[in-house]
């Protein structure tokens, strides 16, 4: 495992993190599906020990995974351990009738994050996030100040913001300019590159980039076809419709003969791709078996400037009208 600065922070943060919704477990907000398919704790907590035996020393989780079960998961086996680097998340909220809604109020976010300690066993959230925070959301301030209070407490070592999937630039812009935070997690992958004009942008002001979904939910690792079917509960279950892969798995082929050319598998490729972006600091796949944990960890491969190019390539031609098309129908 190879380690990177997290910004200007005093972090060194493995290349390789782990994502840890999925092992949150199923979660509904009414009858939308906001986590994934039933899942394991005895699996989970395995995970997560294999994933730390191959070095992997950054875990990012929410509170809203699993309502918390994903922080629980991870404070009970590491509690306030300092080789153990652990990023959180805030601000989304579900009222009575089971809808989410954004809270970024200050009251809010001070009482969140004493919650997520709670529930993490720290003393300390290395990097606490706000969820896709909008733009209104910072202009407002009380974030802001929440974030500044918590840091000045001791409660959070270093904030940032989890950016859009789709339009990261407006809320990265607000924080570049008055420069707010010290990193930001954002998507990057071979089909979504929305993110990659901040890339230069945010690490030349020292910021911290955390690249979420590098599988676009395991799409990237080739594993599916256009017949896979994901339960109720799991996510995937709209955002990868049997119409969104059909329709994916076609525009990719030119990326499986990339790999397969490379001598690479597909999960690899996708991670080095976003590897070979020295501004990220990590990237980091959703876990869920310690398979999973050990395979994301193998050696990451240098891609070649051409492939490299291929792949930018690839992305202008087709893969921008493929997310528009995810987007409107997942
Ligand atoms: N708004 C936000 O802040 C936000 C949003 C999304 C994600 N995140 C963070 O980013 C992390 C990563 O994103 P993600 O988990 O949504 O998507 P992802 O990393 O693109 O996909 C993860 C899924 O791919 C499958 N997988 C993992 N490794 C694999 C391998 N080697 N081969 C085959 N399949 C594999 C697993 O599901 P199966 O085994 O069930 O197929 C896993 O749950 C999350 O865990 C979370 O920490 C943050």
């Amino acid at each position: 495992m190879k380690y990177r600065e997290f910004g200007k922070t005093s972090l060194k943060i493995s290349e390789v993190g782990f994502g840890a919704w999925a092992i949150g477990g199923p979660a509904m907000a009414g009858d939308i599906p906001i986590g994934w398919e039933d899942v394991d704790d005895r699996t989970s907590i395995a995970a997560l020990k294999k994933a730390f035996y191959h070095g992997v020393n950054f875990f990012d989780t929410a509170d809203f995974y699993g309502f918390g079960h994903s922080e629980e998961l991870i404070g009970n086996l590491w509690g306030n351990r300092n080789d153990i680097i652990v990023a959180t998340k805030v601000g989304q909220r579900m009222d009575a009738n089971n809808n989410i809604y954004p809270d970024y109020s200050k009251k809010y976010v001070v009482k969140a994050c004493e919650a997520s300690l709670k529930r993490l066993k720290r003393e300390a959230i290395d990097f606490y996030q706000l969820h896709t925070a909008k733009l209104d959301h910072l202009e407002n301030g009380e974030c802001i100040e929440a974030m500044d209070l918590l840091q000045q407490q001791g409660k959070i070592r270093y904030w940032g913001v989890s950016l859009n999937t789709y339009d990261p630039e407006p809320e990265a812009d607000y924080m570049l300019s008055n420069n707010l935070g010290h990193g930001f997690q954002l998507v990057l992958n071979i089909i979504n590159q929305k993110a990659m004009p901040l890339l230069k942008k945010a690490s030349t002001k020292g910021m911290g980039i955390i690249a979420r979904m590098p599988f676009q939910f395991g799409l990237l690792t080739g594993k599916f076809n256009k017949d896979s079917k994901f339960a109720k509960t799991d996510h995937r279950s709209f955002r990868l419709t049997p119409e969104i892969l059909e329709h994916s798995l076609k525009d990719l082929e030119p990326v499986w003969s990339l790999a397969e050319k490379c001598g690479i598998d597909m999960d690899c490729f996708a991670l080095s791709f976003v590897l070979s972006h020295p501004e990220v600091s990590t990237v980091i796949p959703g876990i869920k078996t310690p398979d999973q944990a050990m395979v994301n960890t193998k050696t990451i491969c240098e891609l070649s400037a051409s492939d490299s190019e291929q792949l930018y390539k690839l992305n202008k031609n087709r893969f921008e009208k493929l997310l528009q098309f995810i987007k409107e129908n997942g």
